[in-house]
């Protein structure tokens, strides 16, 4: 089975030179793995310049994603960025409720009314959730999220959102963040599964890992068949882990 590669660059690279020399990078050594769906999230300031790189040699398959989006299609919102803007330069993928943007403020019902927006407007939603310290009521706070999150969304609709378990004490830049075990990992989605085939009847769903991921522990997580892709940070800037988490993922 094929498997979902998600960069995160977060606000980074620091220069459009930079993103487009690395989003070259992705483009150019993905053609070795054609069964990984590869999709990239940069900064939505360089959006427009990268799709341009897009397709250039032949059908690409890197796709773009956004890392967030409004709920609104226009008008007095000042900062925001909608679905229909992204759509014009053909964004695919939206990260929707990362731990970053949650610490900022957002609440499961921004992240609801963002992911009822994104499923509308025909392209898929990253969501990430998970517990921002290590719990034993992690399964309550899942159970949490996801009701709120996924209020009012059909059962349809959820089958074609990625789900992604992403604890915010394993990411990165967390202090003394480190990755979860791929056991603890495999269990959280599993929970995650349960806690949805108790209200919709779903079709299979892709179950994501996010959290420290990098070319060495890349492979613990894909093993198992329960773990569709991940969500890749800080690893996804470099262009040596960038080779071999993709011959990792094919
Ligand atoms: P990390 O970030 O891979 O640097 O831990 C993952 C994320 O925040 O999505």
């Amino acid at each position: 089975m094929s498997k979902i590669f998600v960069a995160n660059w977060k606000m980074n690279p620091g220069t459009l030179e930079e993103a487009k020399n690395l989003f070259a990078f992705y483009i150019e050594e993905s053609q070795k793995y054609p069964k990984t769906r590869v999709v990239v999230c940069p900064p939505f300031v360089y959006l427009e310049e990268l799709s341009k790189q897009l397709g250039v040699s032949g059908p690409s398959l890197v796709s773009l994603g956004a890392q967030d989006v409004f709920w609104e299609e226009s008008g007095a919102f000042t900062g925001e960025i909608s679905t229909k803007q992204l759509n014009e330069f053909g964004v695919k993928y939206v990260l929707v409720g990362h731990s970053e943007r949650r610490a900022l403020g957002e609440t499961d019902e921004m992240i609801n009314k963002k992911l009822l927006k994104v499923l509308e407007a025909g392209m898929t939603p990253i969501l990430l959730v998970g517990e921002k310290e290590k719990s034993d009521y992690r399964e309550d706070i899942l159970i949490d999220q996801l009701a709120n999150d996924f209020k009012d969304v059909s059962a349809e609709d959820i089958s074609k959102v990625f789900v992604t378990y992403e604890p915010v004490w394993a990411i990165s830049s967390h202090s003394g963040g480190q990755s979860d075990t791929p056991e603890n990992a495999v269990q959280a989605i599993s929970e995650i599964k349960n806690i949805l085939a108790r209200s919709y009847k779903l079709e299979a769903i892709s179950y994501l890992y996010g959290g420290s991921v990098n070319s060495s522990n890349i492979e613990s997580f894909l093993s198992h068949p329960e773990i569709s892709g991940v969500v890749v940070g800080s690893a996804s800037l470099k262009k040596d882990e960038i080779s071999k988490i993709l011959s990792l993922t094919k």
